[in-house]
């Protein structure tokens, strides 16, 4: 069977800012098999607004010249119904990126309207166990709207993406420690694609010629763990929007894949990822929002990774980023009204 895969906010060109970033970073990754592993077959519906309607068909021209094998049909459309039609997975990236000294909620009444009229579409047109990833930002929110207005679209099916705030943890305290990132798992990101996310490594591991050891055994700084190391990681969007003037874009489409592979295909024995999902009551977090926890993906179904021991600095963390969440969500009701 083939996947059939929408892509909104593709070619750029309205924004002024480096043509759809992250979707000129995807789409060779989606066509290549990085998404979907190298046996899946892809059909890739790329959507943009008309203002970039010619960026969209270069966009479409250059996939058709890489002669990807998986890449069994491209359609570049400005036709959000179009786009929708029969897809299996939407990465949702339409939007605009924050710039300099911006929160991500700045771009709130700009962008969550953008979810409100996709939802409807996706709701009518897309195959009935499509699964999205929301990517623009403010994401969470972003998709949590989304939710409230495909109310037919199974609540599991809506996530978001908070795989890039995961693999930037994984990824300083490989570099802290000196060891390659993938002896690192099973860090959390919990809450909101924010400022206020909670990254935390109480559980996380390393592996090392002894057998597993808890990273909090290996460094055993404590005020590094629990300062610099949560600063860099909610403020690394920012700083990589100082350095490159442009937020993230390569990165942010290499977790969107990997936020893909592990939901479809599944994650590995013994290790769990940060995914935006509806909160189901756990942990203590408020329903109704979507919310970043660690989960467990098997058969193409998430499930959250219940009873993990919750310190008090960890509660107080997870408690303020689900609070900054149900502000968000009131703050984008207003822009709809
Ligand atoms: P970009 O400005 O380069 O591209 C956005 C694209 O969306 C443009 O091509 C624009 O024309 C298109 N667009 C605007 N309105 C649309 C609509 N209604 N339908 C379809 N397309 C529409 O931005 P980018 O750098 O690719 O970032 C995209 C979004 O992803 C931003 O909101 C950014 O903040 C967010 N982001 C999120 C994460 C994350 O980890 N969740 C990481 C990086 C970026
Ligand atoms: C990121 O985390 O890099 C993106 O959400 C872009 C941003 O605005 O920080």
């Amino acid at each position: 069977r083939w996947i059939s895969l929408a892509c909104g906010g593709l070619s750029g060109g309205v924004t002024g800012s480096a043509m759809g970033q992250i979707g000129y970073a995807i789409a060779p990754m989606i066509a290549g098999g990085i998404m979907l592993g190298p046996d899946q077959p892809v059909i890739l519906h790329l959507l943009d607004i008309s203002p970039a309607a010619e960026a969209l068909n270069g966009v479409k021209m250059e996939l058709l010249d890489g002669a990807f094998p998986l890449l069994k049909e491209v359609h570049a459309t400005t036709d959000v119904t179009e786009a929708c039609k029969d897809v299996n997975i939407a990465i949702m990236l339409g939007g605009f990126p924050r710039k300099e000294g911006m929160e991500r909620k700045d771009m709130m009444s700009k962008n969550v309207p953008i979810y409100k009229e996709q939802a409807s579409a996706l709701e009518e047109h897309a195959a009935s166990d499509c699964k999205v990833l929301v990517v623009a930002n403010p994401a969470n929110t972003n998709a949590l709207i989304l939710k409230e207005f495909a109310p037919s679209i199974p609540e599991e099916n809506i996530t978001c993406l908070t795989r890039l705030d995961h693999n930037r943890a994984l990824s300083q305290i490989a570099e802290r420690l000196k060891v390659y990132v993938t002896d690192v798992k099973n860090v959390i990101i919990w809450g909101n694609h924010s400022s206020t996310q909670y990254p935390d490594v109480n559980h996380a591991t390393v592996t090392t010629t002894n057998g597993e050891r808890l990273v909090k055994e290996l460094d055993t700084d404590d005020h590094w763990l629990k300062n610099e190391f949560i600063n860099t990681v909610q403020q690394r969007g920012a700083a990589i929007i100082k350095a490159r003037k442009s937020s993230s874009a390569l990165s942010a489409a290499s977790a969107a894949c990997d936020h893909m592979r592990d939901w479809v295909l599944g994650t590995p024995k013994g290790t769990w990822v940060s995914m935006g999902v509806y909160s189901d009551g756990s942990y203590g977090i408020p329903k109704d929002i979507i919310y970043s926890f660690p989960v467990k993906c098997e058969k193409g179904k998430w499930s959250i990774v219940k009873g993990l021991k919750i310190d008090d600095f960890s509660r107080a963390k997870m408690d303020a980023t689900a609070k900054d969440l149900i502000d968000e969500k009131e703050v984008a009701h207003s822009c709809l009204n």
